[in-house]
């Protein structure tokens, strides 16, 4: 059953083309103005010219037509030609019935489903996530979800930073530091030792001070380039300790992405993509695509008419080395080869733009894969109170580790003073904290256009009240509560018959859920379908405070407010489930 956004549009078109005018002048919307209306038309405006009619004219005989349909209660015309409509009880009450039913709650799934690889969080060896990987985590993991449950297959990958010179620099500094591994042994002959000689905190010791000393001296330089040639060239020592420092970084990584309640279907590196570059080199090379710039290979990929300057990709650096662009174009491929996908979308910082132009162009431009099919996906950042990119107090970068347990312990503060979950065992309460405050988090990202870069504010994000994600889950946990509530009392749900104007209101809001979802896909925008889970719990308040439902004293309509919350509460924990959020049994 489709949505009133969709059959009323129908409707109204229909009485349009039976005039002889397009059928697409009779879309309606959600009123802007409730008490006129559900719903509006504003077709007769636009239509006014192609009919040689006034507007108000047209309005008046659509408005006649549309009366005899017994799915409007009223059908009116207002100012120069507006078309009010109020559906009838009757409809809203089948409408209601139907979305009560229906598993997806009104949700549909799309006719031609496309296999689409997700690439997001982008994390990096020896580097713990920072706030700057937190906006790929969050908006990749709500469209991957998003996608898959309208129906595409989605294969979510962590793209692990896994290769190239910073590898090196790490295998050099770890060999200054334990000159005695087996590792850095020529006649060693293996199998090496299965427990790492570097945990996590070495990496993110030794990483920053390998980089300085490189970049003040060009003889630790060069050393660090030698050990990433020699990596990549499959020196066996070198490839064992390297899979200690990826191992090590992803227990690291594990942690943080499961507080975040986010997982990939394909945990793929940069270095997975190694193998293909040599063959594109040649390949670029052969077809003259790739051709000699100042000692290095480039593709040239800039356009006519491009507003602005796009550099070459670089295929081989003057150094000889391959580079982040070539590894992102031999990603593609692999992801071809592998997976056959329709779309590749990437959730990166919006900062990278430039980067993927000359990736996605450069893939066209040699046929491996079409432009068209590669979306960068990009977003802003998160900000400190100076509208810069977020810092720590002491201006470094924010870990995404002390990030999170800041969110935690304000929400663990904020359930104390709201009086919540003061009678859960110990554990329960903890993890409720950690799922306030990772809600708070991606609800205030999600909330927002992802090109929009927003502020960091603890307070505002993690209150109980306000457009915030600990709102929407005390509503849920509210709704909860009062349907087992209503099962104890042995109530249970019935046909839904609204009667006041918050009722027929919730069954409306439930009935956009559609929409947003199709907005939300259709622009990669989670915030549209935010923006209706927020509606959606606005909705159910309202109608709460002047429906009771356990009270209430007619059972008919007991039942029907029973099945209206039963249903709210579905559509709005499959609404945040799709945001990445998750909602909790009790507070
Ligand atoms: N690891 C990269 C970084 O930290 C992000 C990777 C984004 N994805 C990609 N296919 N390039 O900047």
């Amino acid at each position: 059953m489709a949505d009133f956004a969709t059959t009323l549009s129908d409707k109204v078109g229909a009485a349009f083309a039976s005039m002889g005018l397009d059928p697409a002048f009779g879309a309606v919307q959600r009123s802007a103005r409730p008490e006129l209306g559900h719903f509006q038309c504003n077709g007769a405006m636009a239509a006014a010219k192609a009919a040689g009619k006034p507007p108000r004219e047209i309005a008046t005989a659509i408005a006649g037509r549309l009366a005899r349909d017994t799915v409007f209660a009223t059908v009116e015309v207002a100012g120069p030609g507006f078309i009010n409509l109020v559906v009838a009880s009757e409809a809203l009450a089948a409408r209601g019935d139907a979305l009560a039913k229906d598993p997806r709650v009104g949700a549909e799934v799309i006719a031609n489903p496309r296999r689409i690889i997700v690439d997001y969080a982008g994390p990096n060896v020896a580097k713990e996530m920072h706030v700057g990987h937190l906006r790929a985590t969050i908006i990749g993991d709500s469209l991957k979800r998003l996608f898959r449950f309208r129906g595409d297959t989605v294969w979510g990958d962590a793209h692990f930073g896994d290769w190239g010179y910073q590898m090196g620099l790490l295998i050099a500094a770890v060999h200054d530091e334990q000159p005695a591994l087996l590792y850095f042994d020529d006649a060693f002959t293996g199998p090496y030792p299965a427990e790492s000689p570097v945990v996590m905190a070495d990496l993110e010791r030794l990483y920053p001070f390998a980089s300085a000393r490189a970049k003040a001296d060009p003889a630790e330089r060069d050393r660090a380039r030698r050990a990433t040639a020699e990596l990549q060239a499959g020196r066996p020592g070198y490839r064992a300790l390297w899979a200690h420092f990826v191992a090590a970084t992803r227990v690291v990584l594990q942690r943080e992405f499961a507080a975040l309640g986010v997982t990939f279907d394909l945990w793929k590196g940069e270095s997975d993509a190694d193998p293909l570059i040599a063959g594109l080199v040649t390949d670029l090379k052969e077809r003259g695509l790739a051709v000699p710039d100042q000692g290095a290979m480039i593709v040239r990929v800039a356009r006519d008419g491009d507003k602005k300057e796009i550099p070459p990709l670089i295929v081989v650096s003057s150094e000889g080395s391959s580079m982040y662009g070539m590894t992102d174009l031999a990603t593609i491929v692999d992801r071809v080869n592998e997976f056959s996908p329709d779309l590749m979308i990437y959730c990166v910082d919006q900062r990278q733009a430039g980067h993927f132009e000359q990736v996605f162009r450069a893939a066209d431009i040699a046929g491996y894969y079409p432009e068209s099919q590669l979306e960068h996906i990009g977003f802003g950042t998160m900000n400190g109170p100076d509208g810069k990119p977020f810092k720590t107090r002491e201006g470094g970068v924010l870990k995404l580790h002390d990030l999170i347990a800041m969110v935690r312990e304000k929400a663990e503060a904020r359930l104390r003073d709201a009086g919540l979950g003061a009678d859960l065992p110990a554990d329960e309460f903890a993890a409720t904290a950690l799922h306030v405050g990772v809600a708070a988090l991606k609800f205030a990202d999600l909330m927002n256009f992802r090109g929009t870069s927003y502020v960091f504010d603890l307070e505002r994000f993690t209150a109980f009240e306000g457009k915030t994600g600990p709102y929407l889950l005390y509503a849920a946990v509210r709704i909860k509560s009062v349907l087992r509530k209503a099962e104890a009392a042995g109530f249970v749900g019935g046909a839904v018959t609204p009667t006041l104007p918050e009722e027929r209101d919730l069954i409306l809001t439930l009935d956009g859920f559609e929409r947003a979802l199709a907005g939300a896909y259709e622009k990669r925008a989670p915030h549209i379908l935010a923006e209706h889970v927020y509606a959606l719990a606005q909705a159910f308040s309202s109608f709460y405070a002047s429906a009771p439902i356990l009270p209430e004293p007619d059972a008919s309509l007991r039942a029907s407010r029973l099945t209206l919350a039963t249903t709210v509460l579905k559509q709005l924990e499959l609404g945040l489930d799709l945001l990445g959020i998750e909602t909790p049994e009790r507070m």
